[in-house]
């Protein structure tokens, strides 16, 4: 769906070449590597892949939260509403954060003040931007715990944050993303530290603001919840994008031998039980990452030239693209005949 004047060629945000650096005792190394991706008016992009390969940093880079000097974006650019964010002074910047493009971390101590009451940040937050009395930032704050189902939300909100446990806090942090409906909510991992009913009530709240045409980056490593809340998934392997496509082509048919071990090792979410499949191997750290295809030294299929070159991403379907040499041939098998 396109919405008159949020769209920039369809797109809200544009993600290109992203290069992410990290200079630390061991030496630099690049995070994130030549990530590409797009998300227009109303859309839900997953972002998943397992620990370390970039998530989170790609997430802090669109709204310019890369610790510095330690962490540099070294390359490529990040449009929004088609300004481009990397270029955009400070001043500005402050302006889209929370307004337009709010985050959920995966830390909520990332988002609140220890020093001051859950009721007044809110409050503040609300007042920073919509005129409104504070008996009515007021009203809508205590409206938005109870939307987050938050119980004795009047109460909770002259607590300090500590006071809270951590889903509390976690709750708290949702609903200071999700009140101002930004026209982009930044998810990363939200619902992590939450028992399942919460999870699957946030879920619901999120679910409806996708109808007011919010868009959403959503960072997981539940493909249950990738399968509930997305309409397209971006797979992370070791800082760059191995595969993306629609979900119905990511999960029925996964061109990228990353994504089909990542299936293969999850339970059915549909059909009978089969022994899950885990990939061989493990991770890499970023200084030891392989030559060529950062996947080949736990691949099935790797040959030669995954050695020698960076696979391109393909188009192995309109619109789904692994980087992957056999990514053609791979497309329309069944991930379970490896
Ligand atoms: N502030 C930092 N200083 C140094 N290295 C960092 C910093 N933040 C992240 N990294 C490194 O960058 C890489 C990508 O980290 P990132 O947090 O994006 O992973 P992730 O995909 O979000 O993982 P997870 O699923 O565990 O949250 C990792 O190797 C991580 O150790
Ligand atoms: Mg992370």
């Amino acid at each position: 769906m396109m919405v008159e004047g949020k769209a920039h060629n369809g797109r809200l945000l544009d993600v290109e070449d992203l290069i992410v650096t990290f200079e630390t005792d061991e030496g630099i190394f690049r995070a994130v590597d030549g990530v590409s991706f797009a998300i227009e008016p109303g859309e839900v992009l997953g972002l998943v892949g397992e620990s370390g390969c970039g998530k989170s940093v790609t997430a802090l880079s669109i709204l310019r939260l890369i610790p510095g000097p330690v962490g540099k974006i070294a390359g490529g650019k990040i449009r929004f509403q088609g300004k481009d964010l990397l270029e955009l002074p400070a001043s500005k910047l402050h302006n889209i954060r929370g307004q337009e493009i709010s985050m959920i971390f995966q830390e909520p101590s990332a988002a609140l003040s220890p020093l001051h009451r859950v009721g007044r940040q809110l409050v503040e937050t609300i007042r920073l931007h919509r005129k409104m009395d504070k008996k009515a930032a007021w009203e809508m704050a205590r409206e938005w715990l109870a939307k987050v189902r938050i119980p004795d939300p009047e109460e909770r909100m002259y607590a300090y944050p500590y006071q809270l446990s951590g889903g509390m806090q976690q709750r708290v942090m949702i609903a200071m993303a999700l009140m101002l409906e930004p026209a982009l909510i930044i998810a990363d991992e939200p619902t992590t530290a939450l028992d399942v009913t919460i999870q699957a009530q946030i879920f619901k709240l999120i679910r409806g603001l996708k109808r007011k045409d919010t868009s959403i980056l959503l960072i997981t490593h539940d493909m249950g919840v990738v399968w509930e809340m997305c309409d397209r998934v971006a797979v992370m392997y070791a800082s760059r994008i191995a595969e993306k496509g629609t979900l119905e082509q990511i999960f029925n048919a996964p061109a990228h031998p990353y994504t089909r071990g990542l299936l293969a090792s999850i339970p059915k979410l549909t059909g009978a039980k089969g022994k899950l499949k885990a990939i061989r191997g493990q991770v890499p750290s970023p200084f030891e990452y392989p030559s060529g295809c950062h996947f080949r030294d736990r691949c099935p299929h790797a040959f030669d030239r995954c050695a020698a070159e960076v696979p391109p991403l393909y188009e192995v379907q309109e619109g789904h693209r692994a980087s992957c040499f056999a990514a053609h041939e791979l497309v329309g098998k069944p991930p379970e005949a490896e």
